[in-house]
């Protein structure tokens, strides 16, 4: 992965692989195409202070941290017009302030894994201010839990997550098991609160 210096990129492909996996109306693209990049781990490793939680009570987003070469992480390649592309990295850049930065890498179609493209990530490492070195299952899912923030809250976009996954990838969305035990915890909490 190298950080990404748009302007050499010919053809320009976002990766989604968070909300962008089913929010997609606030940027313009000319199709999508669902798909994985290899070598990382998607995880719940990032406070969020201006989406899903508040700075005196932050919640937790996904990033993405190294993983071997054949790890793959399920997600959505956006095609962006190229006359648009200044607009739209613009717009991500603003939106995504909070620790993230762009890395290209390769992506990998689900219907046609030949048609490698070269896509933008945005990544937020462990020297960002918002990284959450607590990577317990259990305290992310209270942290989750109990957050809000301006985009809504943030159970609510871990449960969207799960459910695009199944939508995308029914033969694969199980693979990511950090993201299915956070589910699988959180619902348990919701059960708990309502019995
Ligand atoms: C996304 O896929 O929604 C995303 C994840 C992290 C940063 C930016 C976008």
């Amino acid at each position: 992965m190298s950080k990404s210096l748009n302007t050499e990129l010919k053809e320009i492909y976002i990766f989604g692989y968070g909300s962008l996996m089913w929010k997609n109306n606030d940027f313009e693209f000319e199709f999508k195409i669902p798909g994985f990049i290899k070598g990382f781990k998607r995880r719940f490793y990032q406070n969020s202070i201006d989406h899903r939680g508040v700075l005196e009570k932050p919640g937790r987003v996904v990033t993405l941290i190294k993983g071997n070469d054949e790890e793959r992480v399920y997600g959505i390649g956006y095609k962006i017009l190229s006359e648009k592309s200044g607009e739209v990295l613009s717009h991500l850049d603003f939106r995504e302030k909070n620790g993230y930065e762009r890395y290209e890498t390769l992506f990998y179609p689900i219907d046609n894994e030949e048609n490698v493209k070269r896509v933008i990530v945005y990544v937020a490492d462990s020297s960002n201010s918002s990284w959450n070195p607590d990577h317990d299952l259990n305290n992310i899912a209270k942290q989750v839990f109990h957050a809000v923030g301006p985009s809504g809250e943030n159970i609510q976009y871990v449960l969207n997550l799960c459910q695009a996954m199944r939508e995308y990838f029914p033969n694969h969305f199980h693979q990511d098991l950090h993201l299915f035990e956070l589910e699988h915890i959180l619902i348990r909490m919701q059960n708990m609160k309502h019995s």
